[in-house]
């Protein structure tokens, strides 16, 4: 959060912000501060993690690559993947910490292929990224050079994740607010790119989380939204009765007219599909990195077309849409 902090005072796009971020970040380092449970155990295991200088990092391959297998001691390894093993459950990477391989539950390089290849350059771009896990996609936009990358993630474990690659990456526009969106002090006409990925189903209202952002968002801006979709055009939405795919808290699954439909209503233009992929046990799968079950658990085992539940298999989209220049 000082990385932010940091900006806010040099960065003249992060000025007029800079009030209500300063205090925003002084109440989540006291939150932080006084926290007990997850968040006070995981931020004593980054704290302990061993403090080491990386000769090289890449963020251009597949994998978050941070230092090299020769920079640091066998002991020194063992101590480190220790370490990390106790911030699991990794869902996001992989990352590769000076030779010990994060392999994390989901392959999140493809979905960032996915992505990277549909959206507008990034190069000197605001970005905001909620629900941004680890921060793995940011690490990644880093390489292109943005002129910061701001990332939300309200779950403990993937906040400290963030901290951890942070601890060793040092880059100075990437942060991480361990907040949820609608706790983000009104940011307007903010950012040149928003990301929302893997969250909208999450929410009871999609509607005023896309109508926040539309906000939040520079003429010219655009919203990379990824969300579980139906592959059809019937203007239907699934609200599963209890779980789906034994995910809690899944709320609306818009067919892909119902999502254009809800771009389109809150504001936003130029509204495409970029993708459409079926997720697959390639993508997400069980790995040493988790202790939960995964995917090929998730679905029907007769008949892999349909999750446990009977709904359709999870089949995600991507959706550019823009605000007028
Ligand atoms: C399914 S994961 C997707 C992670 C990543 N964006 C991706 O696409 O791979 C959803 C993430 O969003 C976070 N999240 C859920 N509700 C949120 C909210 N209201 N604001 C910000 N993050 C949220 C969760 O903690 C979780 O890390």
């Amino acid at each position: 959060m000082d990385r932010l902090l940091n900006a806010c005072a040099n960065l003249r796009e992060l000025k007029p912000y800079r009030k209500e971020l300063e205090s925003l970040v002084a109440e989540q380092k006291q939150r932080l501060e006084q926290a007990k449970g997850n968040f006070q155990t995981f931020a004593r295991k980054v704290e302990e993690l061993p403090k080491l200088a990386p000769s090289q990092i890449c963020l251009d391959t597949d994998a978050v690559k941070i230092g090299h297998f020769k920079d640091i001691s066998e002991s020194v390894r063992k101590e480190l993947e220790k370490g990390l093993m106790g911030l699991c459950p990794w869902r996001k990477g992989p990352f590769d910490f000076f030779g010990i391989f994060v392999d994390a539950e989901w392959q999140s390089w493809m979905k960032w292929n996915r992505l990277v290849s549909s959206i507008p350059d990034i190069k000197e771009k605001r970005i905001l990224d909620i629900g941004s896990g680890n921060g793995y996609y940011m690490f990644r936009a880093a390489a292109h050079d943005p002129l910061f990358a701001m990332c939300l993630e309200p779950q403990s474990a993937f906040y400290f994740q963030y901290q951890a690659a942070q601890k060793y990456l040092n880059l100075p526009n990437v942060f991480c607010l361990p907040i949820a969106h609608d706790t983000l002090p009104p940011m307007e006409k903010c950012f040149d790119l928003v990301l929302c990925m893997g969250v909208l189903y999450h929410r009871r209202s999609p509607l005023d989380m896309l109508k926040q952002i539309r906000t939040s968002l520079a003429p010219g801006g655009c919203l990379a939204v990824e969300t579980l979709v139906l592959e059809s055009r019937c203007h239907q939405c699934l609200f599963p009765v209890d779980r789906y795919a034994m995910m809690r808290n899944v709320f609306f699954i818009p067919d892909l007219a119902v999502m254009e439909s809800w771009l389109a209503r809150t504001g936003f233009t130029d509204i495409s599909c970029v993708d459409i992929t079926p997720t697959t046990v390639e993508e997400q799968r069980k790995t040493p990195w988790i202790q939960t079950q995964s995917l090929e658990d998730f679905l029907d085992p007769h008949d892999l077309s349909k999750t446990i539940e009977g709904y359709p298999a999870p089949v995600r989209a991507i959706f550019l849409a823009h605000v007028p220049a």
